[in-house]
């Protein structure tokens, strides 16, 4: 590689960071900036503990006790300006578990990195692609992503998939009522002694799978297109059956502790023995000071439980809930030594 003159290298920069300044500053005050700051308050409640309120390594109170790999340095330009928006915006959004690479999903180190939480059961498309402008502005640049035609794409989708689906289920509907009906017009040809066992044959319409793919769209078009600007809705969370049996039992601690690291990266939030974040309070001993209900109900739906936490929904199933919840019941520290912090 050719060596470059320094002063190049700096003199572009410096142009580049003042056009940025510029750039920043016609934006400042202009509607779409509410955005930002929407976002940058977003970012304060939901990512500084591990990445700094200015996005520098080593600034979060929860630096230190993160596990490796840490996050890069977000006030970084040089590192930042090699993602795309929607890069970014993958990153807050995407749940390691929707990769349907099988590359990926083959892949031992598939949850590698599950201390970067999801944020889409927590906060809507919109608040996130806010938090997206806002960390631009970390490292002096400014979010260039189509917001509005994106949300206009999506209502299309959402518009186009209707009908679609309507003339499905028509079809369908249609298709129904001619089979019905031949069979009605059959069964009148019978006597009644062989009406009495006759069974009518068992058909598929192509009709159907037709119309249930076209619903399927629709349905997922319509929740898109909503939770763009909307949160995620609260469902709530029934109380579970928690008994089970001793030889099941062990089963699910060992998966629930699995599913702790591997998998949603609560170790990046919470410590255990002293190892781990501090964002949470510790859950060292979370079998004594905590109901297994409420745990498990915590874990499904923390927002439906206390509307501001920073624990962000990790949407847990059913399933993990319970062997997160077995796993946690197994927790049982001896009391710290001396003065004992406030968990609240
Ligand atoms: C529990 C700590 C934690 C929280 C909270 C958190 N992050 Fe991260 N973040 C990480 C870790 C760890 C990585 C590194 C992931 C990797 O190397 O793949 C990361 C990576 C990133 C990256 C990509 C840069 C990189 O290092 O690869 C961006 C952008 C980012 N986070 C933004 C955010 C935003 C925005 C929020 C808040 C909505 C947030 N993070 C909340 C821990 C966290
Ligand atoms: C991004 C950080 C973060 C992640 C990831 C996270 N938590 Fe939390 N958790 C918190 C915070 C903050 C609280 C405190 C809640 C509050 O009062 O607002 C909390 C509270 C809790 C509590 C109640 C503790 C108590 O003593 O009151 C439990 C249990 C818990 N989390 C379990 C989990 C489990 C299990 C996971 C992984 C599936 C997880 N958390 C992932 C941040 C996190």
């Amino acid at each position: 590689m050719k060596p470059v003159a320094k002063g190049n290298i700096t003199g572009a920069f410096l142009k580049f960071l003042t056009l940025g300044l510029i750039a920043g500053l016609l934006m400042y005050g202009c509607a779409g900036d509410e955005k930002t700051a929407k976002g940058k308050k977003l970012y304060h409640h939901y990512c500084s503990h591990c990445h700094g309120d200015s996005g520098q390594q080593g600034e979060g109170f929860n630096w230190d006790r993160m596990p490796d790999p840490r996050p890069k340095n977000l006030a970084s330009n040089a590192e930042m300006s090699t993602f795309s928006d929607q890069e970014i915006f993958d990153t807050v959004y995407r749940d390691m578990r929707d990769w349907e690479d099988p590359k990926v999903l083959d892949d031992e180190n598939y949850f590698a990195v599950p201390t970067m939480p999801t944020f889409k059961y927590t906060l809507s498309e919109e608040e996130i692609w806010g938090i997206v402008a806002h960390v631009r502005t970390l490292h002096g640049m400014s979010l260039t992503f189509d917001l509005v035609g994106r949300k206009k794409e999506l209502e299309e989708a959402y518009q186009t998939a209707k009908p679609e689906m309507e003339a499905a289920e028509a079809a369908y509907n249609a298709a129904v009522e001619k089979v019905e009906a031949a069979q009605e017009a059959y069964e009148e040809t019978l006597t009644d002694e062989q009406l009495e066992d006759y069974e009518p044959e068992e058909i598929t319409l192509p009709e159907e799978a037709v119309f249930l793919t076209a619903n399927d769209k629709f349905n997922k078009s319509k929740n898109a297109f909503e939770y763009f600007s909307k949160r995620p809705k609260k469902t709530r969370i029934e109380r579970p059956d928690l008994t089970i049996s001793e030889a099941d039992l062990a089963q699910q601690v060992e998966l629930g502790k699995k599913l702790y690291t591997g998998t949603y990266g609560c170790n990046g939030c919470h410590s255990i023995n002293d190892v781990g974040g501090l964002v949470g309070p510790t859950l060292d001993r979370a079998g004594f000071r905590l109901n297994p209900t409420w745990i498990y109900r915590w874990i499904r739906n923390p927002q439906a439980m206390k509307k501001k936490t920073r624990m962000p929904n990790l949407g847990a199933s059913d399933a993990d809930a319970r062997a997160l919840t077995y796993y946690l019941g197994t927790l049982r520290a001896p009391k710290p030594e001396g003065p004992v912090p406030d968990p609240e």
